[in-house]
């Protein structure tokens, strides 16, 4: 079996790690993947975009690839999936309207508040002023987000009407045509991520990520500094209301609005203070970094869960079985990241840190030839992901941190709290 996977962050090479574990899969080709993808064995990088479709249904169709696997959201919203599916090519990844549960927070919101999903009150306006109006007559904190696309900083959770207002300012501003004025949810924020072929859901285990910059959950948000799994505040109890509340009456919606969604529903929640959980957001594909926890765990092969979701067939798939144990996983950045940083850093240390027997996903990573072979460089803002497995999380976390001690580049800035302390924090 020949697979194409549309992307190039740490979820990617985590999700070509995966499947190249198994023996049934001859090559990957990578739209356009990185240093990390490019090394590896029965893996190939190719000089596409992620938005040629065109091209990729011509290297599809010459290499007779089985199927099509979509990492990022914007291919997704993009309509990637409508597109293969003219041409009859198998798409692991939603259409362009089931993308709008993410691309979309009025559609999802509104999609969530006809099916009676818990999630945040929250007001749509399509100007400046009467957003601005309404939230002078909310009380802080108070939740402003961007409706559509905006790579992680269209959302501000103000605490006082002012910042609400600027934020507001800045997104009409910044070419956005909608905002959502939401209701601040307090609790612990934690990350579902479901496999579906429309019909059929399947919950993979609950991850925690660490969204903020700083440690001990400060600073601007980011994509995510690192993440954990599995996120014990999701008990067997807690997991089975996330699929009963959550998960199966939004299936039920999409199919009521004929969209037949195949791919990952991820689910944003925050569990709040009275143990209920409520949708912050919905994603319609992997996490980054989640996955690169979760993967590393996954004892089913991966390419039989996805191949069943792109084929309607998941119904007959037995449970997924995971690994004992927890993953941690480090997110190694540029300084300056999520604003401003500088590429073409030398990279060193890997082998050392896998030896380890731990695994290095590379996010913004190149492979550039050099007069001593090829030498590995940042070209990122989140450059790798160090992920350890464990009993628990303590051993997680000291192998994970002493594998991260052999890397190296100039301006490698990293969170020392991953899995310890911080985001949803308990005892364990
Ligand atoms: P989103 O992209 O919608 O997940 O928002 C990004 C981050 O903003 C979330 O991970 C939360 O930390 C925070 N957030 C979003 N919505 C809310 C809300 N209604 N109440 C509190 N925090 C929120
Ligand atoms: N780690 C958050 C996300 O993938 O959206």
């Amino acid at each position: 079996m020949k697979v194409l996977l549309v992307g190039n962050g740490g979820r990617e090479h985590a999700i070509v790690w995966k499947l190249l574990q198994s023996k049934r899969i001859r090559q990957i080709m990578c739209v356009p993947g990185n240093g990390g993808t490019a090394a590896l064995e029965r893996c190939q990088n190719l000089p596409l975009t992620i938005d040629d479709f065109q091209g990729m249904v011509r290297f599809v169709e010459v290499h007779n690839i089985s199927l099509v696997v979509v990492g990022p959201e914007l291919p997704l919203a993009l309509g990637i999936t409508d597109y293969l599916k003219t041409q009859e090519i198998k798409v692991f990844g939603p259409t362009k309207e089931g993308a709008q549960i993410e691309a979309s927070k009025s559609w999802a919101k509104s999609l969530m508040q006809q099916a009676k999903i818990p999630t945040a009150s929250a007001a749509v306006f399509q100007d400046a002023k009467t957003a601005k109006a309404y939230v002078a007559a909310q009380v802080a904190p108070i939740v402003v987000k961007a409706d559509g696309l905006a790579a992680g900083k269209g959302v501000t959770v103000a605490s006082t009407t002012e910042e609400a207002q600027a934020a507001i300012d800045y997104l009409f501003e910044n070419k956005f045509r909608q905002v959502l004025i939401e209701e601040y949810l307090t609790g612990q924020e934690v990350s579902v991520l479901a496999l579906t072929d429309g019909l059929t859901i399947r919950p993979l285990l609950p991850a925690q990520d660490y969204k903020r910059l700083g440690e001990g959950d400060i600073g601007v948000n980011t994509g995510g500094m690192g993440a954990y799994a599995p996120a014990p505040i999701v008990t067997p109890a807690l997991m089975k209301r996330i699929e009963q509340e959550i998960f199966t009456p939004t299936l039920a919606a999409l199919r009521q609005r004929r969209i037949d969604y195949r791919g990952v529903l991820y689910a944003g929640l925050m569990i709040t203070p009275a143990g209920d959980p409520k949708v912050l957001e919905f994603n319609c594909r992997f996490g980054d970094p989640e996955t690169q926890a979760i993967l590393p765990l996954l004892e089913t092969p991966l390419e039989d869960l996805l191949l069943a979701c792109a084929e309607q067939r998941l119904a007959e798939q037995p449970p997924i079985v995971w690994k004992p144990g927890v993953a941690v996983c480090v997110v190694l950045a540029a300084t300056g990241y999520p604003e401003s940083y500088q590429k073409g850093k030398l990279i060193t240390g890997i082998e050392k840190a896998e030896a380890m027997g731990v695994n290095v996903f590379h996010a913004g990573t190149r492979l550039k030839p050099g007069l001593s072979g090829h030498q590995l460089t940042t070209d990122g803002g989140r450059v790798l992901a160090v992920t350890a497995l464990g009993e628990n999380f303590q051993q997680a976390h000291a192998q994970a941190y002493a594998a991260v001690e052999c890397i190296e580049f100039e301006g490698m800035y990293y969170r020392r709290d991953i899995g310890v302390a911080g985001v949803g924090w308990v005892e364990r």
